[in-house]
């Protein structure tokens, strides 16, 4: 499967280890990665030092979370066959690269980066950036053009990281006056964000309005009655809407009988559906989904001695290709060599 002439484009993409994973990374990504594995060669990176960059105070929660997001991983059914499993603090590659590339981006271009922006301002940083957190899309790139990735699945909010990737790999070959580095491409998922059960526009483990994929039963119940749907939605007879209505948003993505989900919508508009069987109705999808990724991840969990060999067995391999990109590097730019 690894051998030189596995001809398969690659792909690279992560995720920062600050937490399980949930229903929104399940649809936004985990699900393609599981198909993709058979197509592509594919590298998924712990983002453990990228998460460093605003959770420098909470080093232990980092840490524990490779296993997490590891168990998380094999639990949706990522083959540690097909796809190498990786953490991004264990690959001195990666930060050599993001030092050299530092050289190729002015502080300008970051501050202007739009998804900086915006996590900036979420994060309250104002005039007190971390310097690495600024930085981090620097690192970004380190990551993807270390192993030469052509393909990066992201949210539709880190497209502006692969375009800053971009940047630096044109003007690094540029320098150096071949095309070590290779240009990737952003692949956003089809299927928006999902919001969070509160309606809020994202799902996210700090809001907590979020369903882990570890979530029991009664969780998962609890998460579905707590559900916004329409607030004028009062009788079961009045006709309810079904935009914005979060119900209807899971369904959606989650559903795979779509004509039921038409007509339930149809039925909604015109009145006579009410939520409690509306809510039935998706409790069961969701549990349903859930219940086999639940097992697995209890039984992965069971086992982390084994979980951490898959994750180290990867690091080993991801070590080779990313040591072997930056020696091309070096070597191009005539940085001097012991040996
Ligand atoms: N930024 C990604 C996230 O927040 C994680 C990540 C780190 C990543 N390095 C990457 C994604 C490289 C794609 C490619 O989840």
């Amino acid at each position: 499967m690894f051998s030189p002439i596995d001809t398969r484009p690659v792909i690279l993409t992560g995720d920062r280890t600050t937490g399980p994973l949930h229903l929104g990374h399940y649809v936004g990504s985990l699900k393609s990665r599981v198909a993709l594995q058979q197509s592509h060669r594919q590298f998924l990176l712990l983002a453990d030092t990228q998460a460093l960059t605003d959770n420098a105070h909470d080093p232990e929660k980092v840490r524990r979370n490779v296993l997490e997001v590891a168990i998380d991983y094999l639990a949706v059914g990522i083959d540690p066959a097909l796809t190498t499993i990786c953490v991004q603090s264990a690959l001195p590659a990666l930060a050599e690269l993001t030092l050299l590339y530092l050289n190729f981006v002015t502080v300008s271009r970051l501050e202007r980066n739009p998804t900086i922006k915006t996590e900036i301002q979420m994060r309250g940083f104002e005039r007190d950036v971390p310097a690495g957190f600024l930085c981090y899309p620097v690192a970004q790139a380190a990551d993807i053009t270390a192993f030469k990735a052509t393909v990066v699945p992201v949210g539709e909010d880190q497209a502006p990281l692969i375009e800053q990737t971009n940047e630096i790999v044109r003007r690094l070959n540029r320098q150096i006056g071949r095309n070590i580095l290779v240009e990737a491409e952003a692949m956003v998922p089809r299927v928006g964000r999902l919001p969070g059960v509160d309606g809020k526009a994202k799902m996210s483990k700090s809001q907590g309005n979020a369903i882990p994929l570890s979530a029991s039963p009664d969780d998962i119940s609890d998460a579905v009655r707590r559900m916004y749907t329409d607030p004028d939605h009062l009788r079961v007879s009045d006709p309810g809407r079904v935009e914005g209505n979060v119900v209807f948003t899971y369904l959606d993505a989650f559903c795979d009988d779509r004509q039921l989900v038409e007509d339930m919508k149809a039925h909604y508009r015109r009145g006579g559906l009410g939520d409690v069987t509306l809510k039935r109705h998706l409790e069961e999808v969701l549990q349903t989904l859930l219940a086999p990724i639940r097992e697995r991840r209890a039984r992965y969990a069971a086992a982390p001695n084994h979980v951490m060999d898959v994750v180290r067995e990867g690091t080993r391999k991801a070590r080779e290709r990313t040591q072997a990109t930056l020696a091309e590097l070096r070597s191009a730019l005539g940085l001097f060599t012991l040996d």
